[in-house]
């Protein structure tokens, strides 16, 4: 039977190290958490969670346009050789698009291959001939995809809205590396629209309290790798709309005034003063299709749900 094959890239020399940016971002005013750091394994597992919840509308619109909309894509896309499925995790938005796009290799992408190990053994025994990479890469900070992937065209495949948690500036950086990395071919990508604040603050502030618990298990995650002595129970979860913004954002609010302490520093955070650890923007479809443009795709097309609540744009190099 096929393996798929799995390689690992170190952190680039120039990466932080985690307890100096956790640190550092405490200390800013107002202070912050970078959100890759609510990913540990239970983080992902809550965050899978989310993804089930009613109120969480973009995973399952992006399926249902995904869904409706499959055929169309793989017309605009064309030919498929190599499909790059970036933050890929469980693999199964890609692998639903397997009997569509046909592609003839799949390379996994994630921040660890123990994430992608069994899904892609999985995958390869369901798709025996379709050749299977996975990489472990923090591609957050440059995507810079490994020899191994191989020469020519690459679709680009990056669903879930993930482009959200940049901010446009960003965004604009991350989609230039894209166009770089699709080697003259393109891009499929997942973004949530604008919609009422009341639809967008629900869907990140869910009444079974999982997004709550998804952002206080970054304390935790401080106590493990900053020797912080948080105490869950001292901050609530907030998630606001920013309007002016277009995001969500997420914050930590602290119930009393406290003293957060950790090896080598400390904070004081009044009562009521917050620590924002994630921004979700929301683009219109003009103003997205002009981030691409603007980072050198030439050709695009996108599809949407009936509400216009989610889009996944198709670029062309
Ligand atoms: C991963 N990302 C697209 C999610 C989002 O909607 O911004 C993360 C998330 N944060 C709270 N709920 C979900």
């Amino acid at each position: 039977m096929v393996e798929p094959r799995l390689i690992t890239i170190d952190a680039p020399a120039d990466a932080p190290d985690p307890a100096g940016e956790l640190a550092a971002g405490l200390r800013e005013q107002p202070a912050r958490v970078a959100p890759k750091y609510l990913y540990d394994a239970l983080g992902s597992r809550l965050f899978e969670a989310i993804t089930e919840l009613p109120e969480y509308y973009p995973t399952r619109t992006e399926r249902a346009i995904f869904d409706a909309h499959g055929a169309a894509m793989a017309a605009a896309v064309g030919p498929v050789r190599t499909l790059v499925d970036l933050g890929a995790g469980s693999c199964r938005k890609a692998a639903r698009l397997f009997p569509v796009l046909r592609p003839s290799s799949y390379v996994a992408v994630d921040i660890s291959v123990d994430y992608l190990r069994d899904a892609l053994a999985d995958l390869q025994r369901q798709f025996p001939a379709i050749q299977m990479l996975g990489v472990g890469i923090d591609f957050s900070r440059r995507l810079m995809l490994p020899d191994a992937v191989g020469d020519g065209a690459r679709l680009l495949f990056y669903p879930g809205s993930s482009i959200g948690n940049f901010t446009p500036d960003e965004a604009l950086v991350f989609l230039r590396q894209c166009h770089t990395a699709v080697a003259g071919g393109s891009l499929l990508v997942g973004v949530d629209l604008i919609k009422p604040r009341a639809v967008l603050e629900l869907a990140y502030d869910d009444p079974l309290g999982v997004t709550a618990a998804f952002n206080l298990n970054l304390l935790r995650r401080l106590n493990a790798l900053l020797g912080c002595d948080a105490r869950l129970e001292d901050f609530d979860h907030v998630a606001l709309f920013n309007e002016r913004e277009s995001r969500i954002e997420m914050h930590l609010q602290a119930r009393r005034g406290l003293q957060l302490r950790w090896r080598g520093g400390q904070r004081h955070l009044a009562e009521g003063e917050r620590v924002h650890t994630e921004n979700s923007y929301k683009y219109s479809l003009e103003g997205f299709a002009a981030l691409l443009r603007e980072s050198g795709f030439a050709r695009t097309a996108w599809w949407t749900d009936a509400q216009r609540w989610f889009a996944v744009f198709h670029a062309a190099a």
